[in-house]
């Protein structure tokens, strides 16, 4: 079979679906690799390594007009009218974008997100929420130490002492878990938020303090267990109750990093302007859900901006910040979903029986089945 690995057109994506070790992988297996020139540029791998690596080095029409065509992001309409009708489509699809879908499903194509995978124990290895979230973490709180003007660690010097900071997690999911890892690591004082009561144990486990939101009802005990681990839209009260709080401890923080997201919703309002006018000047608030409208409306997605002496940072694409790494773990996770679309006779089959794969399969053979 005919793989292609297209280079990335939208603004700013510096990913790449193949690395050199999955390509060999590919190849290894019996499968023709067509990748795309300087398809892995941004992200360091160049086209010398996917040629010892046994890919042909192509163009995006030959890429595209492969069998199975694996992508970072949704294919843009010129993309897509590079695709044959009957070819497969692995990746980062955006199964909420109704839009997108239907392109997708007009272009004949069989498609699967992957983003919709369970978040279950087989499916981890492709995981790919799990797997761009965690570097997000990671580089959201290097984004806060660097729009913020003073040390994270405490430090005792001849000159006198500084404090440590305080970071404040709002949303312990994958990212948030990682950013409290992180900033911990740096030396600052950490403590986090979030709906879902398991996260009380995670964030104390990282040594951060836990911001308990008491619940009042059993409506309020049923809905913060969310589903299939993910979070619900909490009742009004429940929320009112956490924005007193957040607010009371954004005041003292230093770095604020959200994360709180509703799967197919926008994102929960948390840090209102009233809360931001009220902080330290020089603080910093990293927005990880400015895609979904932010967690606070005063950051503006795509850019670095400043609202009453508090910087808000509402960058996208963070994985995207550290593209070698957040490649290969990407397409360490398409290879392992390839595992479960490709036969022993190296075919292309849709296993029914297979919740991952019915889970991801957003389109079929220009069937639209997330829209239906
Ligand atoms: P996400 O990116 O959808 O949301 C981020 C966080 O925001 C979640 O922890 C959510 O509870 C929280 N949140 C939503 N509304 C909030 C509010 N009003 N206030 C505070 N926090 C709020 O979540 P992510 O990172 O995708 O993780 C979702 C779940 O999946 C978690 O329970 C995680 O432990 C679980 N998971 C399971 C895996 C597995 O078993 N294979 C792998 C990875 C994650």
């Amino acid at each position: 079979m005919r793989i292609g690995i297209p280079r990335e057109t939208r603004d700013g994506e510096t990913r790449v679906a193949a690395t050199p070790e999955t390509v060999k992988k590919y190849v290894a297996t019996g499968h023709q690799v067509l990748i795309e020139r300087q398809a892995g540029k941004a992200a360091h791998f160049d086209d010398g390594a996917y040629e010892q690596a046994g890919a042909v080095l192509t163009d995006s029409n030959d890429a595209l007009g492969a069998d199975l065509v694996l992508k970072v992001r949704a294919p843009d309409a010129e993309e897509l009218s590079k695709m044959r009708r009957t070819a497969f489509l692995v990746g980062m699809l955006d199964p909420f974008d109704a839009a997108s879908n239907d392109a997708i499903a007009a272009a004949g194509l069989t498609a699967f997100a992957l983003e919709a995978a369970p978040r279950t124990t087989r499916a981890q290895s492709l995981d790919v929420l799990s797997s761009q979230a965690n570097l997000a973490g990671y580089k959201a709180v290097l984004l806060g130490a660097h729009y913020y003007g003073k040390m994270f660690p405490m430090m005792m010097t001849a000159a006198g002492t500084i404090k440590a900071a305080r970071v404040v997690v709002l949303g312990t999911g994958v990212a948030g878990l990682q950013a409290i890892a992180t900033a911990k690591r740096l030396g600052a004082v950490v403590e986090a938020s979030d709906v879902r009561p398991a996260a009380k144990e995670q964030v104390e486990s990282l040594g951060a303090k836990f911001i308990d939101v008491p619940f009042e009802t059993d409506e309020e005990r049923e809905i913060a267990q969310g589903v299939g681990g993910y979070a619900r839209p909490m009742p009004a009260a429940w929320m009112a109750r956490q924005a007193t709080l957040v607010a009371e401890r954004c005041k003292q923080a230093d770095i604020v990093i959200s994360t709180a997201l509703i799967p197919g919703r926008p994102a929960p309002t948390l840090i209102s302007a009233e809360t931001v006018r009220s902080m330290k000047p020089g603080s910093v608030i990293i927005d990880l859900a400015v895609e979904r409208g932010g967690n606070c409306p005063l950051s503006q997605k795509g850019k670095v901006v400043q609202e009453h002496d508090v910087t808000l940072v509402g960058l996208t694409n963070l994985p995207g910040m550290l593209a070698t790494d957040a490649s290969a773990l990407y397409s360490r996770n398409v290879m392992d979903f390839l595992k479960l679309i490709i036969d022993k006779d190296g075919k292309l089959v849709i296993n029914r029986e297979d919740d991952i794969v019915t889970a991801c399969l957003i389109c079929e053979d220009g069937k639209n089945l997330r829209n239906a």
